[in-house]
């Protein structure tokens, strides 16, 4: 059987990891690499030429699957479209690119007759989108929900295990190579809410803009937060869901999809997804509820999945009209997402009032007139400044509308008594 032929632009962490798992392919046959720098030294050794025109690899007609692992917008979407329209498949770790562009490429892939792969660009090296295309096809998915950052989860578990601040446990995630020097892409959200955009189009067949995504990230998360959290059972961590929901004005379907820290039971098994790994929860309507945890980056587990996708699509060549097997039902236009006011969860805050008689009443007043029930409400302790004494109070509401929570705090922001609120967090419930 003739062997396979590649092109593989970008051989920074991913594509290391792929040029050493291909060395043992024998069916596929690497042909070139690009990359921005040939003089670079490369911490794996190849024979395959490699050059700094991409040109080379998507114009080559010998060429018939383009492995992109270079990242970022631009040029690597105008890579993967030239390899696309020249009826190229093209297996891709670009989560960035294919929340952004993914109705506009996979239409093109369908009008080209040819198939995109993406197994790496959720999750590294778990095998969730096959698991979600494939193997939970039978199910209506009602929920995805998960641990989608290993930067961020790497830093929530230091800040807890050794109490330190999130400054101190991002500079260590730096040193060891789990934190990029800008770190804005994992810790305000956007690599989840890129990651959330995929999963939506698998599990609901669109694409949701990821400005629409509803993002708060982890700077503003403390060491008090994490001992508050863990005396009440619970432990802070960076949760990224997508569900199916309602438009309430409109009646029709959209998406609930958000990026935010919460407080997860410390008897749920995302709790326990510590350092570096990612878990994830889906939920079919026929299978139930499933847990996927491992490894969400790093040059092999990423590999794992991009050559993964690269022989099974090498096998399926053979085959007549088989990109349309593969290919998930992605339709064109883009999904609708719901106010991130219309979602329920209990809710924890910590916030100062002045140290008076009666402040607790009120709350408990201001929360009743709303029809917030409380959970429970203490008072951590007294605190002296210049502006006088101020009590720290803890709340913790069951379930309850964010708009509802929001329009009480805006109440209780009015009242005398109210200081500042130190911080707000949502409480993870299982998806129903
Ligand atoms: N790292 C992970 O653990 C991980 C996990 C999941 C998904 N991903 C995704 O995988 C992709 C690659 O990530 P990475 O960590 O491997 O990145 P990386 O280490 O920065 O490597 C990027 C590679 O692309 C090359 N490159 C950059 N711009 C180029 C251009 N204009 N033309 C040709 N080559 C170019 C670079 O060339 P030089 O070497 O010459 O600079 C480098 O070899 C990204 O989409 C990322 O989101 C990464």
């Amino acid at each position: 059987m003739a062997r396979v032929v590649l092109g593989l632009i970008g051989f920074g962490t991913v594509g290391s990891g792929v040029v050493q798992l291909l060395s043992h392919q024998k069916s596929l046959n690497l042909k070139k690499i690009a990359v921005l720098d040939s003089n670079k030294e490369r911490a794996v050794k190849t024979v395959c030429p490699v050059t700094t025109n991409v040109n080379e690899i998507i114009e080559d007609p010998e060429i018939e699957i383009v492995i992109e692992a270079m990242g970022g917008e631009h040029p690597a979407l105008e890579y993967i479209r030239g390899a696309l329209e020249r009826r190229k498949h093209v297996v891709t770790a670009n989560k960035e690119v294919l929340a952004k562009y993914g109705p506009e490429l996979f239409a093109l892939a369908r009008q080209k007759g040819v198939a995109i792969f993406f197994e790496a660009s959720v999750a590294g090296g778990i095998p969730l989108i096959s698991t979600m295309n494939k193997g939970l096809e039978a199910n209506e998915i009602a929920a995805v929900t998960g641990i989608l950052n290993g930067t961020t989860n790497f830093i929530l578990s230091s800040m807890e295990s050794k109490g330190e601040s999130y400054d101190a446990a991002l500079k260590q995630a730096q040193q060891l190579g789990f934190a990029e020097a800008d770190p804005t892409n994992d810790v305000d959200g956007h690599d989840v809410a890129y990651k959330l955009s995929i999963l939506s189009a698998l599990a609901y067949e669109r694409f949701i803009k990821p400005q629409d995504i509803f993002r708060e990230g982890i700077r503003n998360v403390t060491a008090q937060d994490m001992a508050h959290a863990k005396e009440f059972g619970y432990r802070i961590k960076l949760i990224g869901t997508s569900r199916l929901a309602k438009d309430v004005t409109s009646g029709d379907s959209a998406c609930d999809v958000r990026v935010h820290p919460m407080l997860v039971p410390l008897d749920h098994p995302l709790a326990n997804v510590s350092g570096s790994s990612n878990g994830i929860l889906v939920n079919g309507h026929a299978v139930g509820e499933i847990l996927m945890v491992g490894p969400g980056a790093g040059s092999l587990p990423t590999a794992s999945a991009v050559v993964g996708d690269t022989i099974n699509l090498a096998s399926a060549l053979q085959l007549p009209d088989f990109a349309t097997y593969f290919q998930p039902n992605i339709r064109s236009e883009w999904g609708n997402v719901v106010s991130v006011g219309s979602w329920s969860c209990p809710f924890f805050l910590r916030i100062l009032v002045s140290d008076t008689a009666g402040v607790i009443g009120q709350i408990g007043t201001i929360l009743g007139a709303h029809k917030i029930s409380l959970a429970s409400i203490v008072q951590k302790g007294v605190q002296k400044d210049e502006h006088g004494a101020s009590a720290e109070i803890i709340i913790m509401t069951q379930s309850t509308k964010e708009q509802t929570l929001r329009d009480a705090i805006a109440e209780m922001q009015k009242c005398s008594f109210f200081k500042s609120m130190e911080s707000l967090f949502r409480v993870f419930e299982a998806p129903v």
